[in-house]
């Protein structure tokens, strides 16, 4: 068993989901940030990759008082769960991801994060889980997510870890804002990154639902993966 997961991301309308220069450009209308906040609270855990937790140490909180508030008063915990999957663990342990709260932290790693950084991170509270190397084992994780009690989950990205949820048939559902911008860029990561897939083992997706969510021209389109 594993939780229903969503994938959630901005992206510009040549599919980069951040420039070449890789420092989390903005892409969100405020529309389209306040609509991931929702999306946040209504979720058990959200998830990131290895490359945007460790460089840039997400919050990942629903921020919003409201927001909080709400989920408070369903008698659930103030913010979803953070999860991070990371095959070395370099994120500051004084950072947001771990002091922004309150709010659950899970970190999947491998034995390349050294067993005193692993102890770090449990006497700040995360929760730690080392799986084989080379890579954490997704399907696996997924799976302890869901022992955990968390039903529900976002993936938030990066490009990588889309990418490999998405091969491993890992994702339910994907949201995707569509910043009516352009980056351009070889090297500036798209939606899904990884290797890819030939033409013929392409990923069908089954239109759910298309909006213009701001005034400037934003879409946000949601899709289904087909079994
Ligand atoms: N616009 C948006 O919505 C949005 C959201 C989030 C991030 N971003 C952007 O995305 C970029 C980061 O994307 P990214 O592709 O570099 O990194 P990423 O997807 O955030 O993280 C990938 C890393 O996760 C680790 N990992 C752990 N287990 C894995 C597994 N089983 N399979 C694959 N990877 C695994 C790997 O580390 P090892 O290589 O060490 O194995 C891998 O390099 C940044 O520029 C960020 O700003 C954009």
């Amino acid at each position: 068993m594993r939780p229903y997961v969503i994938i959630n991301a901005a992206m510009t309308v040549d599919g980069k989901i951040d420039t070449s220069r890789r420092q989390g450009a903005a892409i969100s209308s405020e529309e389209d940030k306040r609509r991931a906040l929702e999306l946040r609270a209504g979720v058990d855990a959200v998830m990131v990759g290895g490359n945007t937790l460790n460089n840039e140490n997400p919050k990942l909180t629903v921020k919003l008082p409201e927001l909080a508030k709400q989920r408070r008063s369903a008698g659930l915990p103030e913010n979803p769960a953070k999860v991070g999957f990371t095959t070395r663990l370099t994120l500051d342990p004084d950072g947001d991801f771990m002091t922004t709260g309150p709010a659950r932290r899970i970190l999947f790693t491998t034995p390349a994060t050294p067993p005193q950084t692993v102890d770090v991170f449990r006497q700040a509270g995360a929760e730690i889980f080392v799986h084989h190397p080379p890579r954490v084992d997704l399907g696996q994780a997924l799976g302890t997510l869901y022992e955990l009690g968390i039903r529900k989950a976002i993936l938030e990205g990066g490009a990588t870890i889309i990418s490999e949820f998405t091969r491993l048939g890992l994702a339910d559902e994907l949201q995707v804002y569509v910043a009516p911008r352009l980056f351009g860029g070889e090297t500036a990561p798209t939606l899904v990154g990884g290797d890819g897939w030939p033409a013929s083992g392409a990923i069908p997706l089954k239109l759910e639902a298309v909006q213009v969510l701001d005034p400037a021209g934003g879409l946000l389109i949601r899709y289904r993966f087909s079994k």
